[in-house]
C-alpha cells in the first residue's frame, strides 16, 4: 500500500493535478497496485490567509510518504520568490532531493516547432543537479539603495553535491536503454571555479564507467544544438541554474509545457513529482489547460515507486492520445477540455 502526497497547489494545479490522480487510480486497477493518498494545501491561498508558506513539522511530515505528487506553485498577488523559495524550493532542499530528472521526449512530429524533427530525433533526459549552485540563495547586498550598490550572488558548489549529482547521472545513462552517452553541460570557459571542479569530478568519475561515452558542450552552445541537432543528445547532466534554462527550452522542442514534466528525486528518500509548466494564472477554472504533463509526472511517479508496468502503459497512453486524438497541445487549442484529456488517457491505458 503505497502513500502519496498530493499538492495541488496554485492556478491550474489542482485541475492537472486531479487528472493525474484519475489515471493514477485507473492505473492501479488495471496493474493491481493500491495506494492512499492525502490532499495539503501549500500554496498561495493558505500563504494569503495566514503568512505560511511551509513549516518544518509539515516538511517532516511529507517524509512518511512514498513520494509527492505536486501541481503547481506560484500566484500573481504574491511577490515573485516567496512561494516559489518558501514551498517549491524549501521541499527539494528539505527533503534532499537533489536529482531534477527532465525527460524531453517528442511524442508526435506535429507538435515539434523545428523544421524536419521526429520523434527519433528529440528523445534525451536532463539531469539537473537540484539542491546547490545558485539556488542555494548565498549573497549580500553591499550599499543597498545608494548609486554604488552591488549586489552578489554566490554559485555554491561542493564536491559531495556535484558528485553525487554526476553520479547518479552516470547511473542513469547506464541503466537506459538509448546510446550511453552522457554530455556535461557548463560553462569552463568562464566560470573557471564552479566548472573547474564539476569537470574535474567529471572526467575521475567517468573512469569509473567505462560503457558509457562522454561529452562536453558549453551550455550557450547546448541551447544551439537543442534546437539544430536535438538527437547528438542522450543523458545530459548539469548545473542547477542551467539546467533550468535549457529544460524550458527542452519542453519547448518536445511540444510545450502542457507535456513536460519532471522528477525532483532523493534517490534514498521521498522524492516528488510535477509538470513543469508552473500555475498558469490565465487559464485557471477554464478547463482548458492541458493535464498530460501532469499525467506524465504521476507516471514519473509510478515508476519511482516500482510500478515501472503501470508507468510504461501511461506513457503508451499519453502517446496515443497526444498523437492520434488532440489537436495541439497548447492550453485552449487541444479541442477537448482538461478532463476530456484525463477521460482519454483513462480510455487508452
Ligand atoms: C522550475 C521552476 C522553479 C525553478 C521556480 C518556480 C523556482 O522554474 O521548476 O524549473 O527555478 O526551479
Ligand atoms: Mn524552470
Amino acid at each position: 500500500m503505497y502513500k502519496i502526497a498530493v499538492i495541488g497547489g496554485d492556478g491550474t494545479g489542482p485541475e492537472v493535478v486531479a487528472e493525474g490522480l484519475k489515471v493514477l487510480k485507473a492505473s492501479s486497477k488495471k496493474f493491481g497496485f493500491s495506494y492512499t493518498h492525502e490532499a495539503f494545501d501549500y500554496g498561495s491561498e493558505r500563504y494569503l490567509k495566514t503568512g505560511k508558506t511551509i513549516d518544518d513539522k509539515e516538511l517532516d511530515n511529507l517524509k512518511a510518504f512514498d513520494a509527492i505528487f505536486l501541481g503547481a506553485i506560484g500566484h500573481p498577488d504574491v511577490k515573485p520568490g516567496i512561494l516559489e523559495q518558501g514551498i517549491l524550493l524549501k521541499t527539494r532542499f528539505a527533503l534532499d532531493q537533489y536529482i531534477n530528472l527532465r525527460p524531453v521526449k517528442l511524442y508526435d512530429a506535429r507538435y515539434c516547432p523545428l523544421k524536419d524533427k521526429t520523434p527519433e530525433d528529440i528523445d534525451f533526459v536532463v539531469v539537473r543537479e537540484n539542491s546547490e549552485g545558485l539556488y542555494k540563495g548565498m549573497g549580500e547586498f553591499q550599499n543597498k539603495g545608494k548609486s554604488d550598490e552591488v549586489a552578489i550572488q554566490i554559485s555554491h558548489n561542493t564536491r559531495k553535491g556535484v558528485e553525487r549529482c554526476l553520479r547518479y547521472a552516470f547511473e542513469f545513462t547506464g541503466k537506459r536503454n538509448k546510446r550511453k552517452k552522457l554530455t556535461l553541460c557548463g560553462k569552463t570557459n568562464v566560470l573557471t571555479y564552479a566548472w573547474d571542479l564539476w569537470q574535474r569530478t567529471f572526467d575521475e568519475l567517468k573512469k569509473e564507467y567505462p560503457g558509457i561515452e562522454t561529452d562536453y558542450a558549453h551550455v550557450d552552445a547546448t541551447t544551439m544544438w537543442f534546437v539544430k541537432n536535438p538527437e547528438w543528445f542522450d543523458v545530459i547532466v548539469t548545473d542547477n541554474m542551467f539546467g533550468d534554462i535549457i529544460t524550458d527550452l527542452g519542453a519547448m522542442i518536445q511540444g510545450g509545457m502542457g507535456i513536460a514534466a519532471g522528477g525532483n528525486i532523493n534517490p534514498a528518500g521521498v522524492s516528488m513529482f510535477e509538470p513543469i509548466g508552473g500555475s498558469a494564472p490565465k487559464y485557471t477554472g477554464k478547463h482548458v489547460i492541458n493535464p498530460l504533463a501532469a499525467i506524465c509526472a504521476a507516471g514519473m511517479l509510478l515508476d519511482n515507486i516500482g510500478e515501472d508496468k503501470a508507468a510504461k502503459a501511461i506513457e503508451n497512453s499519453v502517446i496515443k492520445v497526444a498523437s492520434t486524438k488532440l489537436k495541439s497541445l497548447a492550453a485552449g487549442k487541444m479541442g477537448y477540455s482538461t478532463e476530456e484529456v484525463g477521460d482519454l488517457v483513462v480510455e487508452n491505458l
